[in-house]
């Protein structure tokens, strides 16, 4: 049997092959592009039953009816999110669809707390400006986090972690989810999403993207903030607003910005773009802040993630070679949402983002 597996970077081929080797049965033969999976990169997967891919593959109604008619007939997702899939179209297809639910979800809490820190105690410029022989403080003033509000919007698996960390530091902290886990009651308060934008300190994003949630982060919901408030997005770019976050930094209504996701990302994430004009003016826009920290979506980055997504992601094929029941098979969808606004003209076209509406929150 063979596997294509796209978007590959080193990284990855050094976990799915520990993985692979570690993998129980024989004559899997994965072969590794880093390319993109669209359309036009469907013929690399000439002759692989399976396909296995990442945030920012393509996988809309084409590419899936294409992957189909190629002879892929199992198509097997290295991370939690599946808004770039259209469900309908894959089932009807009868493709096996399966993905890995949640791998250290501690990982992408740990990082937005890292954020937090890094931004409210200015340690990027500290650390420029100290080897540079500038010890001075003057712009580096931070708030003692102890006793701030933060609020959670989105308090699943990544969510509650994120919860209990901020817990941890002292804070007190608010949480706003249509289906709040019981055992937060110890560490967090369920609040209405107003009540908790009005009276937080930070907001941390961890619910997912869908079309219920897209720019959930706009210039009205920015107003109820309270005046200076952080806001951080380590979930799906397409959360927020990126004109209105722009106009609120602006006007100092938001104190500070802290994105490890992007809604156009898929144009420019991953990827060595350090000699490349980058033709995204928004995202070039924002950069020029002093108080906005992006990170190109590496919440999940570590060493334990890693090994999850890979174990998971031969478990799944197992499922699929011995005809077992796979628990992390996509669930049956809706149609396709509408694709992502796209904030300047001068953007490339980027896959939406949108989870589809049916998806059930893991408790
Ligand atoms: P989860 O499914 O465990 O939790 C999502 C929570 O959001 C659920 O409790 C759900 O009830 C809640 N929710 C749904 N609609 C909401 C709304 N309108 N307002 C508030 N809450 C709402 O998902 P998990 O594993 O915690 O992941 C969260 C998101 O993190 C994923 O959707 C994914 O987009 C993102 N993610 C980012 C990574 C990174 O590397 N930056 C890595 C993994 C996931």
């Amino acid at each position: 049997m063979k596997l294509a597996v796209y978007s590959a970077q080193p990284y990855d081929r050094r976990f799915l092959d520990e993985a692979r080797h570690n993998f129980a049965i024989a004559g899997i033969d994965a072969v590794y592009f880093s390319d993109a999976l669209t359309l036009d990169t469907i013929p690399l997967a000439q002759g692989c039953e399976a396909v296995c891919v990442f945030v920012n593959d393509q996988l809309d109604a084409g590419v899936l009816a294409a992957l189909h008619a190629s002879g892929v007939r199992a198509v097997l997702l290295r991370c939690a999110g599946f808004n770039n899939v259209d469900l309908q179209t894959g089932h009807a297809l009868g493709l096996f669809m399966a993905r890995v639910p949640a791998y250290a979800p501690e990982a992408v809490a740990e990082h937005a707390l890292a954020m937090v820190m890094t931004l409210n105690r200015h340690t990027h410029r500290a650390y420029a400006r100290v080897r540079e022989g500038n010890f001075a403080l003057d712009g580096l003033l931070g708030m003692t986090l102890h006793g701030k509000t933060v609020g959670i919007v989105g308090a699943g698996q990544i969510g509650a972690a994120a919860a209990r960390i901020f817990h941890g530091l002292g804070c007190q902290v608010l949480i706003s989810d249509p289906m709040p886990l019981p055992q937060l009651a110890a560490v967090a308060r369920h609040v209405p999403l107003d009540q908790l934008l009005a009276s937080a300190d930070i907001v941390s994003l961890h619910c997912p993207l869908m079309d219920s949630t897209r720019h959930m982060i706009n210039a009205a919901s920015l107003a109820r903030m309270k005046p200076g408030a952080m806001l951080v997005n380590t979930s799906r770019g397409g959360l927020i607003d990126t004109a209105a976050v722009i106009e609120a930094l602006k006007s100092r209504q938001l104190g500070a910005l802290a994105i490890d996701v992007y809604e156009q990302e898929a144009c420019l994430f991953f990827h060595d773009h350090s000699s490349d004009i980058i033709a995204d003016d928004v995202f070039q826009r924002l950069l020029t802040f002093p108080n906005v920290l992006v990170t190109g979506h590496q919440g999940f980055f570590t060493i334990e993630a890693m090994r999850e997504i890979a174990s998971v992601t031969f478990d799944n094929l197992a499922c699929y070679i011995q005809h077992r029941p796979c628990p992390n098979l996509l669930p049956a969808g809706i149609a396709a949402t509408s694709p992502a606004p796209t904030p300047a003209a001068s953007l490339n076209a980027a896959p939406a983002n949108t989870e589809a509406a049916s998806i059930t929150p893991k408790k």
